[in-house]
């Protein structure tokens, strides 16, 4: 018989149990409930809720079972329906009629928002680290390559050089506003509903700051009926996941350009690629590829809890529990892209001389030109004009501004003497650029040991 059988005269069909059964994927909350309870049966029993003898027994009970989870002892029962259930079954079967007494005061609407709160929780630290290891990656790259210059785009179009430095520490601050996100989902997770029961709260004296406490929460939530039918952690979550797997998207993107032969900038290690079937002389890069892939499964996971979670009255509704499956696939995905992620950046061999030549090409050093002849005297505007004349020019030869002579330059305007060619190399094109934020190596490295101070923080 079920655990909520009384009232029923009839078993569910067993295409019922079947279709709202949720063990399949919520045995992934074992420890996260059993925890839950232990706690919840703690404090029952201070509070003389239950007999302190039976809470013991709970407690015991609880260990053993959790111990078994781990050991993967455990066979978890269809019709048993979810977690929640088949703990407290087998409790039960375990301990006898002290069993009976763990759900007092609480209901399985309270118990599941407390599970997936805590594992949240979990997705959020490990998140976490798992951003720390990728920002060390890139701070390394970073630290190696400050003068290492390379063509910055616009439009995929050369635009001004910058240094291979300069581009990773654009990575830094969008995964550092990464973890910023996960650390407000944390928070945001970090409150305790027991006590909600099943939405009116409950008739006995529980002591729900007590069991945060036990459980490790900052805060216990303020509504009864908020608290078992408020799923917002789990969006910021996958909002915090979804912008994490965008900008891991758009890094991927540009290793797929950059390990074009067309560009050749970096070389991804073989470990990290695939051959082609027929093609004998490919190698792939499958996991840049897969991670943009994936990163669309995320966004739906997002609109997935989006869409059920809009149209639900007070309180708990049976769709929350879709909740579940979309918010695992997202955290696995992430997990899992973060992790290879990583290890492919690590091993990246980048093609220095290759990216060097790139920023020469291309006119990188025009707006430079201009701003040369802007010091010497020449408005902006005119000066526009006359590097654009330059360049016009210099096409139709099929030249570089540095390959003119100081003759050709100063007849197209006089402003223009010898030290022009220093001023207009790559390095000088760079190293002109200081100010906070810009790509100079002495800036970029004041940007590396402030990311430093920032991710200690
Ligand atoms: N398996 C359910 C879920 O994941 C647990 C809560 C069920 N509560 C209920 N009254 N049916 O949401």
């Amino acid at each position: 018989m079920k655990l909520w059988g009384g009232r029923f005269a009839k078993s569910t069909d067993h295409l019922m149990d079947d279709f709202h059964s949720s063990i399949s994927f919520d045995q992934r909350m074992a420890e996260e409930d059993i925890t839950g309870s232990i706690a919840h049966a703690t404090m029952l029993g201070e509070q003389g809720i239950i007999p302190q003898a039976d809470a013991d027994k709970i407690v015991d009970g609880l260990k053993g079972i959790l111990a078994d989870v781990e050991a993967g002892k455990i066979e978890w029962m269809v019709d048993a329906e979810d977690i929640h259930m088949n703990v407290e079954t087998i409790l039960t079967q375990r301990i006898g009629e002290a069993g009976k007494r763990l759900h007092t005061g609480r209901s399985r609407n309270d118990q599941v928002a407390l599970d997936v709160r805590m594992y949240a929780k979990k997705a959020c630290r490990e998140t976490e680290e798992m951003l720390n290891d990728l920002l060390e990656v890139i701070l390394s790259i970073a630290q190696d390559n400050l003068d290492t210059i390379m063509p910055g785009y616009t439009h995929m179009q050369k635009a001004q050089p910058i240094t291979l430095a300069h581009h990773m520490m654009a990575y830094f601050e969008m995964f550092l506003r990464d973890r910023r996100r996960f650390r407000a989902a944390f928070d945001a997770a970090d409150v305790m509903p027991l006590g909600s029961g099943a939405l009116a709260g409950t008739t006995y004296p529980l002591n729900r700051e007590r069991v945060a406490e036990l459980l490790g929460f900052a805060d216990i939530t303020q509504n009864s009926l908020d608290g078992v039918s408020d799923r917002d952690f789990l969006l910021d979550f996958l909002h915090a996941a979804s912008t994490t797997m965008m900008h891991l998207s758009r890094f991927c993107e540009e290793l797929i350009i950059w390990n074009t032969n067309e560009f050749r900038f970096v070389e991804m290690d073989d470990a990290y690629a695939t051959g082609s079937s027929i093609m004998p002389q490919k190698k792939n890069p499958d996991v840049a590829e897969l991670i943009r892939g994936k990163t669309g499964r995320v966004y739906g996971d997002l609109m997935a809890l989006f869409t059920v979670m809009k149209g639900i009255p007070l309180a708990y509704n049976k769709d929350m529990q879709e909740d579940k499956e979309a918010f695992f696939d997202a955290r696995d995905t992430l997990v899992k892209g973060l992790t290879v992620f990583t290890a492919m950046l690590r091993t990246c061999t980048f093609r220095r001389e290759v990216m060097e030549r790139g920023a020469s090409g291309g006119f990188t050093n025009a707006t430079d030109a201009a701003d040369y002849m802007v010091k010497h005297g020449v408005a902006f505007r005119d000066a526009h004009e006359v590097v654009g004349r330059l360049v016009a020019h210099c096409l139709n030869e099929n030249k570089a501004l540095l390959d003119l002579t100081l003759e050709e330059l100063k007849a197209f305007h006089p402003v223009f003497e010898a030290d022009v060619f220093d001023d207009l190399s790559m390095l000088s094109c760079v190293q002109k650029r200081r100010i906070p934020g810009a790509p100079a190596p002495d800036m970029v490295q004041m940007a590396i040991d402030l990311g430093r101070k920032r991710m200690a923080e």
